[in-house]
C-alpha cells in the first residue's frame, strides 16, 4: 500500500493551479496520478518513462500485450511522436482535437516501448479538459493514460469511482468532477494512406467522421464477435459489473415482463433504462440514465458500479439505438453483458 494524496479541484481549476503543480511533479518523477478528461479518468504516468508506465500496467492489474494512449496538449507535440501523418488524419485532428478521439500512428520511438505494448504504432489523444490540459503543459511530456479502473471493470467517471479501484495503489487522484462525455474515446487507426479504421467506437461518431474523410471503415471485430479485433485490448473481459448483467430489447412493457419473471424467481433487480422507459417500470431499483443518447452515455458507467451482490442480482439494461454515440453506448453494454441478451 501506498499513500495517495488526492486533490479537491472542483470548485475552481485555475485557482488550484499549484495542486496541479504537485500533480505534474509526481508525474515526472515517475509515480502514476489518475486524472479527469472530458470522456473518463485516465490513470497517468511519464510515456517517456518505461517504468513509470510499466506501473500501469500492475496496478490496473492490465494484459502486458494491450497497449495504452499517451496524451499530449498540441499538436505539435503529437507531431512530434510520429514517423509519418497521413492528409486525412490532419483534417480529423483539425476537426476534432482537442476532443474524444484518439489517432494510432506511426510511432518515431519517443514514447517507451511498452506505451505500445511492442507494436510500430502509437495511439495519441489530445484531451479537452482543462485539468489535463494544464497537467500535460506542466509535465511537459507525453502522459500515458489508461481509463484509471482495475481491468476488466467499468471505465471511472468521478474520483470516488478511481479510489474505489486504485485508492492506495497510486500516488495521486484529481477530483476534478463528474467527467461530461462518460464514453471513452474513439480509436481511429490512420496508418494507411488509404483511409481511416474505427477501431473502438466512442465521443466522435462515425457520422461525424464520415463528414470530414468520406467513408471510413470500421473494424469487422465491432461487428462480429468471431472475428479478432485489431486493437488488442479489445478482444479482452470489459466494463463488467461486479452483479450480472442482461441486456433487453423492447417496448417498456416488454421490458417489464423480463423484470417480473425475474424477480419470480426472487431476483433482486436493478434497473437502468433511458429516463422515459425508466419511468414507467417497477423493480428494487431503478436508475434513469437520461432523456437522450448523450446523458445515457454520460451515466452508463456510474450505473453499473452502482450494485454490489449484498442487494442486487441481476441488472437489466435497455438495448439502446445504435445512431451517434450510441454506438459506443451499445458496444460497451454488449461486452459488459457478455453479449447477454434478451428480445423482450
Ligand atoms: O477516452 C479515452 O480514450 C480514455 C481517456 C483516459 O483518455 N482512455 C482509454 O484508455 O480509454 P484505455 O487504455 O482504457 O483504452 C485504450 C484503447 C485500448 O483498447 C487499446 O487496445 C487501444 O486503445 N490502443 C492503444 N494503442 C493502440 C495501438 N497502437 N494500436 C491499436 N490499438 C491501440
Ligand atoms: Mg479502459
Amino acid at each position: 500500500m501506498i499513500s495517495t494524496k488526492c486533490w479537491n479541484l472542483t470548485d475552481d481549476v485555475l485557482k488550484n493551479k499549484q495542486d496541479i503543480e504537485e500533480a505534474a511533479d509526481l508525474i515526472k518523477s515517475g509515480a502514476l496520478v489518475a486524472f479527469p478528461t472530458e470522456t473518463v479518468y485516465g490513470l497517468g504516468a511519464d510515456a517517456t518513462n518505461e517504468k513509470a508506465v510499466e506501473k500501469i500496467f500492475i496496478a490496473k492489474g492490465r494484459p502486458q500485450d494491450n497497449p495504452l494512449i499517451a496524451h499530449v496538449a498540441t499538436v505539435e507535440q503529437l507531431r512530434k511522436l510520429v514517423s509519418h501523418l497521413p492528409a486525412y488524419a490532419e483534417k480529423l485532428i483539425q476537426a476534432f482535437t482537442p476532443g474524444p478521439i484518439t489517432f494510432v500512428l506511426q510511432s518515431n520511438g519517443t514514447c517507451a516501448s511498452n506505451v505500445s505494448a511492442g507494436l510500430a504504432t502509437v495511439a495519441i489523444r489530445i484531451p479537452d479538459h482543462p485539468v489535463a490540459q494544464q497537467l500535460l503543459l506542466d509535465c511537459d511530456v507525453p502522459i500515458a493514460a489508461p481509463s484509471a479502473n482495475i481491468s476488466g471493470k467499468p471505465s471511472p467517471t468521478t474520483a470516488d469511482h478511481v479510489a474505489d479501484d486504485l485508492l492506495g495503489k497510486i500516488a495521486g487522484i484529481i477530483d476534478g468532477g463528474p467527467t461530461g462525455v462518460g464514453m471513452e474515446s474513439t480509436v481511429i487507426d490512420c496508418t494507411n494512406d488509404l483511409g481511416p479504421t474505427i477501431l473502438r467506437p466512442g465521443g466522435i461518431s462515425k457520422e461525424q467522421i464520415e463528414k470530414v474523410v468520406g467513408k471510413v471503415s470500421v473494424d469487422p471485430a465491432l461487428t462480429h464477435s468471431h472475428e479478432q479485433p485489431i486493437s488488442p485490448g479489445l478482444k479482452y473481459k470489459h466494463y463488467s459489473p461486479e452483479v450480472p448483467l442482461v441486456l433487453v430489447k423492447g417496448t417498456h412493457e416488454e421490458i417489464q415482463t423480463v423484470i417480473d419473471q425475474e424477480r419470480s424467481k426472487s431476483f433482486r433487480v436493478a434497473v437502468l433504462a433511458g429516463t422515459k422507459t425508466a419511468e414507467k417500470l417497477q423493480a428494487e431499483k431503478v436508475i434513469p440514465l437520461g432523456k437522450n443518447l448523450d446523458e445515457i452515455a454520460t451515466h452508463l458507467y456510474s450505473g453499473l458500479r452502482m450494485f454490489s451482490k449484498q442487494d442486487i442480482d441481476l441488472i437489466i439494461c435497455e438495448i439502446f439505438p445504435e445512431t451517434g454515440i450510441g454506438q459506443a453506448v451499445m458496444n460497451r453494454l454488449n461486452k459488459a453483458a457478455n453479449e447477454s441478451i434478451i428480445k423482450g
